[in-house]
């Protein structure tokens, strides 16, 4: 396999708003630093959605994908870890290693990554067209493929006995919200939580803050179906979002007042303002959901100054994904984290179009292409 190009399959963005096309590409093998993965598993999160619809950038023909998990196929020169025939999930934001927040021990606030460019260390992509065009492998990834090129930092080992599926959905939704509660916000043991948005990311939200041992934990959405399943992974109440009004007087008599902590998993504004509006003293909103470019939100200043709120930004919960991802592995594989109950069903690369329009309509939990 080394040095020699690989013809694979994948799902290409060309423009947004496009449907997503199946496509023939070719894979350059790993250089320094890079592993080849053949994909064995990859969700369907709403951050491909929002990159589909065109609601970050436009940087040109992409696989998408970013919630996934596969084999170690080959590994390129100087890669120590991980090894050909390692089980991985894959970290959509790979640690630059050398910056001021991968010093600290804050990957997630790392500045020298080039995933958010969605190009390998050095600002190379391994996708290219039959006519030589190049393609983007989103956020360094583009899990939508059977195989990918990615950085090895992105690649963690995780225990052979963990189902792909589920290291592909710890890879992103797992993690994001599991870790928001954890590290983020640190929840503590007798809080109260409330949860908006039920999908992946606020379920694993959800999970997580039964696993920090929250007393309360109101799960929040607008689409009914979503409700019992947050219940099953251990919210105590569960409310339909209607307008914004009768829905904070429902979260708050469910709650039993102002909650300690807010997670917003959706992205919009409304329910970000929600969520810091809801917060009582000393509590903690967190911004999970990530909106379009550019969008606002506003809050009143001195009521949140008057409980000494904070609001925190959580890109990937805070996660360290090398410590994480197997910490994560190991407690779904005690049963403590029941990470399948997210996943509606396995589908085909050939269905992502029908998967992103559900996500699109709040529809069902997790969708996973299964290679
Ligand atoms: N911070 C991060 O690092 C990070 C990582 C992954 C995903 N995300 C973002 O998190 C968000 C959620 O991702 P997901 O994959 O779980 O999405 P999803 O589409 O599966 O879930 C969103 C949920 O919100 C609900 N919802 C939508 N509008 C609502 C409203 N007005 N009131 C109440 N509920 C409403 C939907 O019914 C759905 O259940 C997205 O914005 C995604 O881009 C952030
Ligand atoms: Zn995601
Ligand atoms: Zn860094």
């Amino acid at each position: 396999m080394e040095g020699t190009r690989t013809r694979i399959r994948a799902a290409v963005l060309s423009r947004p708003r496009d449907p997503v096309r199946v496509e023939e590409l070719d894979l350059e093998p790993p250089g320094p630093g890079e592993v080849l993965v053949r994909l064995a598993a990859s969700g369907v999160c709403h951050s491909d959605l929002h990159q589909a619809d065109g609601d970050w950038d436009d940087p040109g023909p992409m696989v998408l994908g970013h919630e996934g998990a596969g084999h170690v196929e080959a590994v390129g020169p100087d890669v120590s870890v991980p090894a050909v025939g390692d089980l991985v999930a894959l970290n959509w934001f790979y640690p630059c290693g050398g910056c001021h927040g991968c010093r600290a021990g804050r990957p997630w606030e790392c500045t020298g990554t080039t995933a958010l460019a969605d190009r390998l260390p050095g600002g190379r992509t391994p996708l290219r067209r039959p006519d030589g065009t190049e393609v983007l492998p989103m956020l360094a990834l583009g899990t939508f493929a059977e195989r990918a090129v990615v950085p090895a930092r992105a690649a963690v080992p995780v225990p052979p006995e963990v189902p792909a599926e589920v290291a592909a959905l710890i890879g992103c939704a797992v993690t994001t919200g599991v870790m928001a509660v954890l590290r983020a916000a640190a929840v503590p043991a007798g809080s109260s939580v409330v949860v908006i948005g039920l999908g992946g990311v606020g379920l694993s939200a959800v999970m997580g803050a039964a696993l920090a041992g929250a007393a309360t934990i109101v799960a929040v959405d607008r689409v009914e179906a979503k409700l019992a399943p947050a219940r099953a992974l251990g919210a105590t109440a569960a409310v339909k979002a209607g307008d914004t009004a009768a829905t904070k007087a429902a979260i708050r008599e469910a709650a039993g007042g102002r909650p300690d902590v807010a997670l917003e998993c959706i992205g919009l504004p409304a329910t970000v303002e929600l969520a810091i509006d809801l917060v009582g003293t000393g509590g903690t909103a967190v911004l999970v959901g990530i909106p379009p470019l550019h969008d606002r939100a506003s809050f009143d200043v001195g009521k949140l100054i008057d409980r000494s709120a904070r609001i925190i930004g959580a890109n990937y919960g805070w996660a360290v994904p090398d410590q994480d991802f197997p910490r994560l592995s190991r407690l779904y594989l005690d049963g403590r984290l029941p990470v399948d109950r997210l996943i509606e069903g396995r589908i085909g690369l050939e269905d992502v179009n029908q998967a992103l329009d559900a996500l699109r309509r709040g529809e069902g939990l997790r969708r996973v292409i299964v290679f």
